[in-house]
């Protein structure tokens, strides 16, 4: 029998990045084992309760027995509903139809398989700094050319759209784009979103727009989605989930949008991975989709009171500034005057204050001086940490 040593793991496991959010958890939750209080404020994930129509469906589901395998691509009820749900909300004209959606556990498995799908060694990858780490990790461990385009503090954390044109090539495969963003709650504007457009159109690039938090938005008017602009229908992929707008990241239901052909080669990757995702799980998927959607509106409204909250008490505080996040639940406070060792701060900060947040620089190397904060926590938490990161940051010897 051969004993799994250090040198029989692969050697391309060095290429993948991982989600520094859940190491921080795990910590966290070591430290309320022994008794200390603590605020978590590091992982992305709302700390609402799944509406109770959708857990309803589910369990109807279960005992209609839907607990069979289904095709690979997904229910076709559930294709169905999402193309026509996301075409809507998208205002997309022609609409998608069942044959351009495919089903995950989550967006992150399927953007794995989006980037399995387009990407060949040394293929020109590019995306932006600080990011979701996912993307950077999936491409680097298929040995893409991988490019990332600072995202600036100084547009609100949108790309800075200059050097994303000279990066651009026809020699580029795909571009992702992330908006409302995390893990600065930046949103690209319909300005932004068209000269990406038309970077894509006469480049000939492949367009991921990640847009799971496409409900999660802060500013009036309707969701601009890079698909809905001329010529940008064939050349997008749409990544979106259930995850954040309706409170369901443990139920693990996800979904991409995309030109049928490729559609079918994201299908491939699912039959060799995960097969299907759980079909009673759909079934509660097409039940958010089609439910009342008050519960969504009425923890945006929660999360924007969260925000404000945390914005503003954080710009209170000496030596920390924090741009006013307009999309997703994250603030990214620049404490550069305090620290450039972000990581360091945000472990201090557990340890010395219990609150939980996360470093800048585990986003990419343009986060380094940042951290991050994830206000799906109650205000009566966010109140106490505030007090505590006030009173802990003083005594940070970085
Ligand atoms: C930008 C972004 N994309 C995708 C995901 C994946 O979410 P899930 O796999 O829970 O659907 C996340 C989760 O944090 C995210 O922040």
């Amino acid at each position: 029998m051969l004993a799994v040593h250090e040198d029989r793991i692969a050697a391309a496991v060095a290429r993948l990045g991982s989600e520094s959010a859940f190491e921080i958890l795990a910590r966290a939750r070591e430290l309320e084992a022994q008794g200390r209080r603590v605020v978590h404020m590091e992982i992305g994930e709302p700390d609402f309760d799944t509406p109770e129509h959708i857990k309803k469906a589910a369990i109807e589901a279960l005992y209609d027995n839907h607990t069979h395998y289904t095709p690979s691509a997904g229910m076709p009820s559930l294709r169905e509903t999402i193309a026509e749900y996301a075409s809507r909300f998208r205002r997309l004209q022609p609409e998608w139809n069942a044959a351009n959606v495919v089903i995950s556990p989550g967006a992150k498995p399927i953007i794995w398989n989006i980037l399995c799908s387009l990407l060949d060694p040394g293929d020109d990858f590019v995306y932006f700094d600080p990011a979701y780490p996912a993307y950077a990790s999936c491409a680097n461990y298929l040995q893409a050319n991988v490019h990332a385009i600072p995202l600036l503090e100084s547009r609100n954390w949108r790309m800075d759209l200059d050097e994303l044109e000279r990066h651009v090539s026809p020699k580029t495969k795909a571009v992702v784009i992330n908006s409302p963003h995390n893990p600065t709650g930046g949103v690209l504007t319909k300005g932004d979103l068209e000269r990406i457009a038309e970077l894509a159109v006469k480049n000939d690039f492949v367009v991921i727009a990640d847009e799971i938090y496409s409900r999660n938005m802060y500013l009036e008017g309707e969701y601009v989605s890079i698909a809905a602009l001329p010529g940008m229908r064939e050349r997008t992929i749409v990544v979106d989930g259930f995850s954040k707008a309706y409170a369901m990241t443990g139920w693990r239901l996800g979904y991409a949008i995309m030109p049928e052909r490729l559609a079918r080669t994201v299908t491939l990757f699912n039959n060799n991975t995960f097969s299907c995702v759980a079909s009673f799980v759909q079934m509660a998927g097409i039940a958010a989709l089609t439910g009342d959607d008050t519960p969504v509106v009425r923890m945006n409204e929660i999360f924007r009171q969260r925000r404000d909250r945390l914005v503003n008490g954080l710009n209170a505080i000496a030596n920390v500034s924090c741009t006013l996040p307009e999309g997703a639940f994250y603030a990214f406070p620049n404490v550069s005057a305090i620290t450039h060792d972000d990581r360091a701060l945000a472990k201090f900060l557990l340890e010395e204050g219990g609150v939980a947040c996360g470093g800048g620089s585990t986003f990419g190397a343009a986060g380094k001086g940042y951290l991050r904060f994830s206000y799906a926590a109650s205000l009566e938490d966010i109140d106490w940490a505030l007090e505590s990161v006030a009173k802990t940051l003083p005594k940070f010897k970085g």
